[in-house]
């Protein structure tokens, strides 16, 4: 079986109608795969913020489509609005997108493009702006899709023999972009090939995307993949039971410094004490040569809920207990052996000046 086999369907998607983005509703995974439909600014905002859609590819898309539906949605209702007008909602769409999450640089990398191509074909008409904001959509869409081919070919070059043990921390899968994955996609592809890869996956507190979303994908695969809480991860790595680590990203800086889910630093220091490969894989698109190193990648902060409240029957931290929630840390560059992505593996000390890597 080929990647195509293994998903039915991307993650995110236009429906057929073009007025709508669908997404999985990924606050329900495991229990549930409801599609949802979202309609307007409003909704894929509030999608993204409460990760429905979530991992940094994903939200990249999903604000490309919800850009263009949206400014569709506005732009039926108003009639034919004129120039200015088209403008300014289609600013104000975007910008008001653009602050749904703020580490991701996908997020913001996707809408630029849309806006990119918004300025070129401004003068065209209402129709003409629209067509060409759909076409630009789905570009983000398919690049993604090949992108996520290409890290799954890169990253099996590091899969060089049969029952490796990979260890995982949030979900960086199919689920995360729109098909494939990313430190996930060589591990579907090296099973394909009958390499028989053995996945640890982090449950990844407080979201519980490993134990929720990477399991599941994993399984339906038919990959082998052990659970463990993350704080069992040191524990792994000393019983020798952990050839390499693979994670996403959320940004990377011009150093190298990588931001990823909460928790992704504490396995690169483990790492680099039990002299284990740990590799961040992403697409080129999730580098930010603006931000010089990681000092500068905006970290979400999120509701303390998340840690005393979700996914337990019963609140289990006492009232009014402070909580340090930040949704990601930032990796330093000198513990990643290495960055994978569409354009081959960056190695330390990492250059991004002109985006081709130092090694294919
Ligand atoms: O808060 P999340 O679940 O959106 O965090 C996602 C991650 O940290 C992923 O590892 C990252 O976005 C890469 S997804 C291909």
């Amino acid at each position: 079986m080929d990647l195509d086999g293994l998903f039915a369907y991307d993650s995110v998607a236009l429906n057929a109608q073009g007025d709508g983005v669908v997404i999985v509703d990924q606050t329900l995974l495991p229990w549930e795969e409801r599609f949802l439909t979202l309609r307007d600014e409003y909704e894929v905002y509030e999608a993204i913020a409460r990760l429905r859609v979530r991992g940094a590819p994903a939200i990249g898309i999903a604000a490309a489509y919800g850009l263009y539906v949206a400014l569709r949605r506005v732009l039926e209702r108003d009639g034919q609005g004129t120039g200015p007008d088209v403008d300014a909602e289609f600013r104000r769409i975007r910008d008001y997108l653009c602050s749904a999450r703020p580490t991701a640089v996908n997020l913001s990398a996707a809408l630029d493009r849309m806006t990119d191509c918004y300025m070129s074909v401004a003068g065209l008409g209402i129709s003409g702006i629209l067509s060409a904001l759909r076409t630009e959509a789905d570009a983000v869409k398919n690049d993604d899709m090949a992108m996520c081919r290409s890290i799954a070919e890169y990253g099996a070059g590091l899969i060089t023999r049969p029952d490796m043990g990979i260890l995982t921390h949030c979900n960086a899968g199919h689920y995360a972009v729109s098909r494939y994955g990313t430190a996930l996609a060589p591990i579907y592809l090296a099973h394909s090939r009958g390499l028989a890869p053995r996945v640890y996956a982090d449950e990844t507190r407080p979201l519980l995307q490993g134990a929720r979303i990477t399991v599941l994908e994993l399984m339906k695969a038919g990959v082998d993949v052990t659970l463990q809480c993350d704080s069992m991860a040191g524990s792994l790595m000393a019983s020798g039971k952990v050839d390499m680590v693979l994670a996403g990203c959320d940004r990377v800086a011009a150093n190298g410094d990588t931001a990823n889910k909460i928790g992704t630093s504490v396995l690169a220091v483990l790492a680099s004490y039990y002299g284990i490969p740990f590799y961040i894989l992403g697409p080129t698109s999730s580098i930010d040569p603006s931000v010089p190193d990681g000092t500068g990648i905006p970290v979400e902060q999120r509701s303390p809920d998340e840690v005393t409240d979700l996914y337990f029957e019963r609140r289990m931290a006492p009232a009014g207990v402070k909580v340090y929630n930040p949704a990601f840390d930032v990796t330093p560059a000198a513990l990643i052996s290495g960055i994978v992505t569409e354009r081959g593996i960056f190695r330390p000390p990492f250059d991004f000046s002109n985006l081709k890597p130092d090694i294919q």
